[in-house]
């Protein structure tokens, strides 16, 4: 059976509701917060939380309409329960609960970062078995072999900051504003990446990540340049050096193991840099490449809706009792 899913996402600060048969996405509603957030430079937990529950109700109402379905058509409803914001995790969480509960339908928890790595199964592509995940995110920066189906082996990751982070905290650092990755991009269009030198990935280390010395660098270059700073420049060269970083790891681990695909997932997968890098890099080395389109890169309850239809259909159940985690290894 192929299970139609009610899919709830609120780990950070989008509050998403999706529905999806399979690996079709059927509606995907994604209330975003940004503004909320941004007179602040960052997410703050207590206001996510809040907001959540302010969006959910009309977010999953929204979502079935949109699907053009109604509850008796739901055959189960999966939630994000990890990991994430505890606060934000359990507002989705109570929901899908309340939902499970009146509809009568089973309730499934799942692992946010495997929303991601599943989400490039939305094209409808086939990725061969074994292949290495590139896993990009405001929280994450890891390797991660998928040796076939909901089987994942942890490869590499950052020793400090996220790739994501590293864009935030350069686009601050530069003056670019919450939140830094399309901010980067959009400055780093009409800038030459070759300008300024940044630091690029730790060589000593095949799988590991590091990206603390690149925020320090450009803090060093804003402070160096001081008014005479070109911002085009400056986007564009932390940009180049964060896509050489994260590409030259991921394309090594690819030749030695020889795995026949890469995914890219995650908030920073959105970057069409990073794409096009990866996407020519792959057909050269005649591997498959698949990253999902750049709305289901950043968070959303459709990656977490083909989670939950796959793991409905294998015969996975959570109860009533479901808990919310910060953080959990991957399942
Ligand atoms: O996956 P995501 O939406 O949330 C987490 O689970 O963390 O990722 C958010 C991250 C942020 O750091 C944001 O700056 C980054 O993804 N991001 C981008 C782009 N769009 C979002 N980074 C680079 N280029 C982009 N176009
Ligand atoms: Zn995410």
């Amino acid at each position: 059976m192929t299970w139609t899913v009610l899919a709830i996402e609120t780990s950070c600060d989008e509050t998403s509701a999706a529905v999806v048969r399979g690996r079709e996405v059927l509606s995907n509603v994604v209330s975003s917060q940004i503004d909320l957030h941004k007179q602040w430079g960052g997410v703050v937990p207590e206001m996510a939380a809040r907001a959540h529950v302010e969006s959910i109700v009309p977010a999953y109402r929204q979502a079935l309409a949109d699907a053009q379905m109604d509850q008796s058509q739901i055959d189960g409803i999966a939630v994000t329960n990890c990991p994430g914001l505890v606060g934000a995790l359990s507002v989705g969480v109570t929901a899908a609960k309340a939902l499970s509960a009146v509809w009568n339908k089973p309730l499934l928890g799942i692992h946010h970062l495997e929303g991601h790595i599943l989400s490039p199964l939305a094209g409808l592509v086939e990725i061969p078995y074994p292949h290495l995940c590139l896993l990009v995110s405001g929280g994450h920066t890891e390797l991660i072999e998928v040796l076939e189906p909901f089987k994942y082996k942890l490869l590499g990751e950052t020793l400090d900051d996220a790739a994501g982070e590293a864009f935030d905290k350069g686009s601050r650092l530069l003056g670019l504003g919450y939140p830094g990755g399309k901010a980067i991009q959009d400055a780093a269009r009409d800038g030459s990446p070759k300008r300024y030198s940044l630091p690029r990935a730790i060589q000593d280390d095949p799988y590991h990540f590091s990206f603390s010395g690149l925020k320090t660098a450009v803090s060093r270059l804003v402070e160096r340049e001081g008014g005479k700073l070109s911002i085009p420049d400056a986007a564009a060269s932390l940009q180049a050096a964060i896509v050489e970083s994260l590409s030259s790891k991921a394309l090594a681990a690819v030749e030695q193991h020889g795995y026949k695909g890469l995914t890219l997932v995650g908030g920073v997968a959105a970057n069409q840099s990073l794409r096009e890098t990866l996407q020519l890099e792959c057909e050269r080395m005649g591997v498959v490449f698949a990253t999902p389109e750049p709305e289901l890169c950043t968070d959303n309850a459709a990656m977490i809706g083909i989670v939950g239809s796959l793991r409905f259909a294998r015969g996975d159940r959570s109860d009533l009792s479901l808990d919310c985690f910060s953080s959990a290894p991957l399942p």
